[in-house]
């Protein structure tokens, strides 16, 4: 079945020539069966009006945050839709974007949603090739928003250039596998751990780790995106966790071992809390007295979660992270083998990379050889990039099941 077939689609139409081949889209998202809402901005409404778009989707159309506030359009729209396309995207709305701003319901829309977004920028040449456009640009796609690039030909203006609007084929490709994307992980339990573990000497003092979660949290949120049932394990971190997502919140190497044993079996387990390996092996109530003597504790193993999924496995696709300042490549794929895993995401934190919410770069080892280079950038669009990797093995595990 064609996944446009009773989709829900929202469409945002800026100001710019093009903007009367958004009605052409919306005409044959309608016919193909998909619900299609409409926000236009100000400048859109200059060059199209609503009724065009109202006729054709026998919906009304969007133009203000302050129509009907008592139902808080932009939050409403992007809660209802699966996808957001916006086409044709201004510079302007790129930029705004980019940056964040939000000062109409359009960009304001965009801001609160949680849904794939996909931007299809339409402009004349000159705007398009601005290093700031360029900037713009790659900061949508760094976020995981899927560009449609312009194609180059006539432009209005009289010109050859590369600018106008992509064909209605790539704008529909485009949107059908956002809606695929959000659909990957339906039906599907997955458990991700994240954050560092504390494992306290007393109650001022403890040992840990850099670790913020924001790569577990990232991917928590992807797969609740694309449908999954998500339980995230979350040590202590300043990050908050995903709204749609079911959080346990621990705090020790035991406490996360113990919830997430309670936590499986899940399809798809995503091991990328670092978790502390010793902790001290006695624990003082009271706050220990500085003294003027060294201190000399003693650390003893604490459980190892991983080594723990592996050897029950259950079924699950068993995904580890491997965070190695040197010999990279060879400490994970022993640690691929050891831990009985089906792949391992290797994660350079030699120097100041890798850690908190600074960018990073990640490469996947499978099981049975072979490896993929994710690339870097920021975590989301890493998070994306895996599961766009793991879903399609996700699915093949579960037909040689059923077969
Ligand atoms: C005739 C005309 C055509 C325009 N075409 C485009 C265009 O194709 N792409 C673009 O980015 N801006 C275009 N602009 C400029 C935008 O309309 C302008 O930057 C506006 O502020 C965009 O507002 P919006 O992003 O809120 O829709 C055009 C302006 C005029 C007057």
């Amino acid at each position: 079945m064609d996944p446009l077939n009773s989709a829900r689609v929202l469409l945002g139409v800026s100001g710019g020539i093009a903007a009367y081949k958004a009605a052409a889209l919306t005409s044959t998202l309608v016919q193909s069966g998909a619900t299609v809402d409409v926000i236009m901005t100000a400048a859109a409404e200059r060059f199209i009006t609503p009724l065009t778009f109202s006729s054709l989707t026998a919906r009304p159309v969007y133009t203000s945050l302050w129509d009907a506030p008592e139902r808080i359009p932009h939050i409403r729209l992007v809660r209802e839709a699966q996808v957001f396309i916006v086409a044709p995207a201004s510079a302007n709305v790129i930029a705004k974007i980019a940056t964040g701003i939000a000062d109409d319901l359009l960009t304001t829309a965009l801001l609160a949603s949680r849904i794939p977004i996909v931007v299809a920028p339409a402009m004349n040449s000159a705007m398009y090739e601005r290093s700031e456009t360029k900037r713009n640009i790659d900061a949508l796609r760094e976020r995981g928003i899927e560009i449609v690039e312009p194609e180059s030909g006539f432009l209005a203006e009289r010109e050859i250039g590369q600018g106008r609007l992509a064909s209605e084929e790539r704008l529909l490709d485009a949107i059908r596998r956002s809606l695929a994307r959000t659909r990957q992980l339906q039906g599907k339990r997955v458990l991700v751990t994240a954050g560092p573990t504390v494992e306290a000497l007393d109650p001022v003092r403890h040992f840990s780790n850099p670790s913020t979660g924001a790569m577990g949290i990232a991917l928590a949120r992807e797969a609740a995106q694309r449908g999954a049932d998500v339980t995230l394990i979350l040590g202590p971190t300043l990050l908050a966790p995903p709204p749609n997502v079911r959080t346990v919140a621990v705090k020790e190497a035991r406490e996360m071992y113990e919830a997430t044993m309670r936590e499986v079996p899940a399809d798809l387990v995503i091991a990328a809390a670092a978790v502390s390996d010793w902790r001290p092996a006695e624990r003082f109530d009271q706050k220990l007295p500085k003294g003027s003597k060294d201190l000399n504790v003693r650390m003893v193993r604490n459980p190892d979660v991983l080594q723990a999924l592996g050897d029950r496995k259950d079924g699950a696709f068993l995904v580890g992270f491997a965070a190695e300042t040197e010999s990279h490549q060879a400490h994970a794929s022993e640690k691929l083998r050891k831990k009985n895993l089906d792949a391992i995401a290797l994660n350079d934190v030699s120097g100041e990379r890798g850690f908190g919410l600074q960018e990073s770069s990640l490469t996947l080892l499978w099981r049975d050889g072979g490896e993929l280079n994710l690339g870097s950038g920021a975590k989301e669009m890493l998070a994306a990039r895996l599961l766009d990797a793991i879903g399609p093995r996700l699915n093949e595990d579960a037909d040689a099941a059923r077969d």
